[in-house]
Parts: structure tokens; C-alpha cells; sequence
């Protein structure tokens, strides 16, 4: 097969920056992508970090005004990922998060960053770049949203467009009066161009104009359709049903491998699950916890945010003390949030620990040594935490929303040899407590619970299959002449 070129745009990628799930799956994908003849480039903003992970780099680009100031485009690798970074340092020369200021605050000119990496994807779309002309453009969230619009007023021949969607939630919406700024022409502003709700939606720019639109999981996919999980872009994605697909997330099996991983005490896999034990002992230590094997040791693992739900996880506290079970959270985003796990572990040391923070060997550490993973999220397009626990035997407990519904298998409605988690909904306090209770239920019949354990552990989780997928994708929009 002749092999596709294609430019990935992201503004995060593992293991170079990453807020989130977006990050892993931009680091992982191209890889994945490579087995199945895609060789893919990803476009990434010229952050601190990107910049000083950057190998081998060339300047391949140069303008002496771009979008208000000096900017280059470096061509370069960083480990097995080929990587082109916009190199504009009036626009992210800034360390740390990439979205947010110090203070947390978006930054205030988020509109023209993110326009001007799109626009520099519309370049190298166009051929702006001879050595790399991609067959195909992937844009990545808002944050890539204006790459198809851009290409589309272009009025130029052009590559094949995919947006992916992974989280609906955030849209990027900016006002009219950037139109000249970001240069869009003045047509473009209607509702079947860039206008969102009187702004220029970016997020919306590129489901209107890309040849196909993915998002995360089957599910999600169906739910972003209707009126709620739509979140304002409902109609225009029933109307685009026809190019709208759901490919699940995978995980990176040689950076998840519990057989070798650096970050956990005792390694241990499918023929060898033993070793598990070790890493609970390590992780109750590390949590303040008792150590008591007999205890159910509940993990989390993530953002804390509206969407992940974990607010109903704090009304379940007095029902999880009841039933002797144990608690172990990392975390951090909202400071309610926060301020009330913290204030849950000061009242139940010995049950309960948490740990307010962001930190990657604590995460492996969790999904090693947890008897199972709570993800009760109100609505998450994949997600990648409960793909990460069935690969180490940590048992999912989790929503019935998006990728959640679609990855797990409930212990009560599958065969015993299908069973992967448990799943309730809808989303409420009573239901996920209802959950824990059937999962501590179960962990006192150790036989069954091994059996689930190894049902998660046994599922394929990597990236193979699903990369098949967009690479079919890709072939389909691929040089079928826009
Ligand atoms: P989302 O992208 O919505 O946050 P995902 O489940 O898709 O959710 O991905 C989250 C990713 O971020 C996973 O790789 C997870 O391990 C990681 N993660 C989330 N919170 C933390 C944290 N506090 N410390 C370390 N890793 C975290
Ligand atoms: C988003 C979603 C999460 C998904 C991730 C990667 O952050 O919230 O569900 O797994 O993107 O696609």
C-alpha cells in the first residue's frame, strides 16, 4: 500500500506536555499509525518544553511578522515522534500550563495562539513546507479547530480533513472582532462558516468544515448528538451524522506494562499476578492507610472536574466507611473539590488518602497496587484511566456514559467470562454507591474477583485495532482530490 502522509496538530502531546488524556492519545496514535504505513508528522506550538525536547532541529520556516512577532517553524524528533514545532515566542514562550496563566486564568490571547497554530497547518497543508506535504491534516480539539476552515477559504486544492473530537466541553469561543486579526475573510462569518452564538467558534469551524469528524468512543458519539450531550453543537452534528464516526482510545501498552514498569514495587502480569500484592502494601504506605490486604483499596486517578464526578464520590464517604472499604485519591483542578478530599482524609486516616497533585509514577503506582479504579464520570468520551486499570487488574467501577459504557463490562450482566467491572447509572450519589457495594461484595469471593481481575487483564487495550481504524480512515480522504 502506498504509504499516506499525514499532519497531526495538537497542542499537547506525551511525553512532552500534557494536561490530560488529549496528550497520550497524540503521543501514542502516530506510533501506532506507523505499523499500519501512515508516517505522520505532528504540529505542535513551540511551548518552553517543546522546544527543549526538540532533537536534531531545523529550521525549515521563517517570518519576520507572524500573527505579532518573529516566529520559525523547526522540523525535528523527539524519541520515535517526528514533530514540526511553531517556534513564536511572543505567543508561547511560556512555561507550565499550556491554556493558563500563573493565576489560572486562560491566558488572554488564547484566541490568536490557536488560531496561529492552525493557520501554520493550513501552510503546511498547502505545501508551504516541500519536504512534508501531508495527504491528510488531523486536527486535535479547538485548539486545531480553525485548520479545515482555514483550508477551505484557502480555495486552494487541499489535503483530506479529520477533526477529532475529545471533549465536546471545551469549544473555544472568541469574539467577532478577531476576524481580521486571525485572517478569516469577512464571508466567513455566517452560520454555515465560523459563527457560533455571535462568536467565532473555533471548535465549531472545524466541524463544519472537515471531510470527517471522529470522536473518542462509539458512545460519545451518539451522546454528542442529542440536545444535552451536544452542548449547543447537537444539530450541527446531527446534521454532519453522515461523516461522524466513534473510534475508542488505546493506551500505550510498553509505557503501561505492569511486567516492566520502573514506577511500581513488584512487577506482574497475566501468568504472574502476584506481584499485585506488593504494590497495595506500597500504596497503603504511601497513602497513610492500614495495612490490611482483607480492605477493598478503591483508587482515583484524575482531573478534578464537574465532568468526572467526583463530588458524588464524596457524598458516598459515610457508605464507604461503613463497609470497611479503603480510599486512594490523586488529584487536582477544582479547589472545592480539593479542599473537601483533603479534609475527608484528615477526618478518616487509616481509610482514606489523598494526595492533591499531578504526578505520572503515582498514577502507575495506583492502577498497581488498587483492588479497583472508580470513574464515575457525568459524561467522559473515552477515557483512558479504566483502559490503564484493566491492563493492571485494578477492576473498573465506573459510569454508564461515552467510553466508559463502551470499554467496561458489567459483572452482573455478562458471562463470568466477559466480565471486566462494574457500571451503574444514571449518574447519581445512591448508584455509585450502590456499585462500590456490589464491587466489595464480590472482593470477599476471591476466586470470582481473580476472575474478573484477569478478564481485564486479558483485554486488548492497545492501540493496534483502533489504529487500523483511522488509518482506513485516512486512505478513504487521501488524495480523493478536495
Ligand atoms: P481526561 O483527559 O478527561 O483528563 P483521560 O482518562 O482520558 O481523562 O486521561 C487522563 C490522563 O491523565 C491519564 O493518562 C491519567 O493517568 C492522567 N492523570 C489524570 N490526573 C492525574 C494526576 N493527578 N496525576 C497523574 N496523572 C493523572
Ligand atoms: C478528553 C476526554 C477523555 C478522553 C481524552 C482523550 O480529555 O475527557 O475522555 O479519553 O480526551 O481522547
Amino acid at each position: 500500500m502506498r504509504p499516506v502522509r499525514a499532519l497531526s496538530v495538537a497542542s499537547e502531546i506525551y511525553p512532552i506536555i500534557k494536561t490530560g488524556g488529549l496528550a497520550d492519545v497524540t503521543g501514542a496514535l502516530p506510533i501506532a499509525l506507523k505499523a499500519e504505513g501512515i508516517e505522520t508528522r505532528t504540529l505542535l506550538p513551540g511551548y518552553p518544553a517543546a522546544i527543549s525536547a526538540l532533537e536534531k532541529a531545523e529550521q525549515v520556516l521563517a517570518w519576520r511578522d507572524f500573527f505579532g512577532g518573529p516566529a520559525r517553524l523547526l522540523s525535528g524528533s523527539c524519541g520515535a515522534l517526528d514533530l514540526l514545532v511553531l517556534d513564536a515566542p511572543h505567543l508561547f514562550g511560556r512555561p507550565g500550563n499550556p491554556y493558563l496563566s500563573p493565576e489560572g486564568v486562560d491566558w488572554p490571547d488564547n484566541g490568536l495562539r490557536f488560531a496561529a497554530l492552525a493557520g501554520t497547518a493550513a501552510d503546511i497543508g498547502l505545501g508551504g513546507v516541500p519536504s512534508f506535504v501531508p495527504d491528510v491534516v488531523h486536527a486535535h480539539d479547538w485548539q486545531a479547530g480553525l485548520t479545515p476552515a482555514y483550508l477551505h477559504y484557502s480555495g486552494q486544492p487541499r489535503p483530506g480533513t479529520i477533526l477529532t473530537v475529545h471533549n465536546l466541553a471545551f469549544q473555544g469561543r472568541f469574539p467577532q472582532q478577531m476576524l481580521r486579526e486571525i485572517g478569516l475573510p469577512p464571508d466567513s462569518f455566517t452560520m454555515a462558516g465560523v459563527e457560533y452564538y455571535g462568536d467565532i467558534g473555533f471548535l465549531k469551524a472545524g466541524l463544519q468544515f472537515a471531510d470527517r469528524i471522529t470522536t473518542v468512543s462509539p458512545t460519545y458519539a451518539v451522546e454528542i448528538q442529542g440536545d444535552e450531550g451536544g452542548m449547543g453543537l447537537g444539530g450541527l452534528l446531527r446534521a454532519r451524522s453522515g461523516q461522524l464516526q466513534g473510534i475508542l482510545n488505546g493506551i500505550d501498552i510498553d509505557v503501561w506494562n505492569p511486567a516492566a514498569d520502573g514506577d511500581i514495587s513488584s512487577s506482574f502480569s497475566l501468568d504472574d499476578p502476584d506481584g499485585r500484592l506488593a504494590n497495595k502494601v506500597a500504596l497503603q504506605r504511601r497513602f497513610g492507610l492500614q495495612p490490611n490486604n482483607e480492605a477493598i483499596l478503591l483508587g482515583v486517578i484524575s482531573r478534578l472536574s464537574w465532568q468526572k464526578g467526583l463530588d458524588l464520590l464524596i457524598e458516598c464517604i459515610p457508605a464507604l466507611l461503613d463497609e470497611g472499604m479503603q480510599l486512594a485519591v490523586l488529584g487536582s483542578g477544582d479547589a472545592e473539590l480539593e479542599d473537601k478530599f483533603r479534609a475527608a482524609a484528615k477526618a478518616n486516616a487509616g481509610q482514606i488518602g489523598v494526595l492533591i497533585g499531578y504526578d505520572e509514577k503515582l498514577a502507575h503506582l495506583i492502577q498497581a497496587g488498587a483492588d479497583a479504579l472508580v470513574v464515575p464520570s457525568r459524561f467522559e468520551p473515552c477515557g483512558l484511566t479504566q483502559l490503564c486499570a484493566l491492563r493492571y487488574g485494578a477492576v473498573p467501577i465506573v459510569s454508564r456514559v461515552g467510553g466508559l459504557e463502551d470499554t467496561i463490562h458489567d459483572f452482573d450482566e455478562t458471562d463470568s467470562d466477559q466480565a471486566t467491572g462494574f457500571k451503574f447509572g444514571p449518574v447519581t450519589t445512591e448508584n455509585l454507591a450502590a456499585a462500590l457495594r456490589r464491587a466489595n461484595a464480590l472482593f470477599r469471593n476471591k476466586a470470582a474477583w481473580k476472575k474478573i481481575q484477569m478478564n481485564g487483564m486479558s483485554t486488548d487495550v492497545s492501540w493496534r485495532s483502533r489504529a487500523s481504524q483511522y488509518a482506513r480512515l485516512y486512505r478513504e480522504i487521501a488524495g480523493s482530490g478536495h
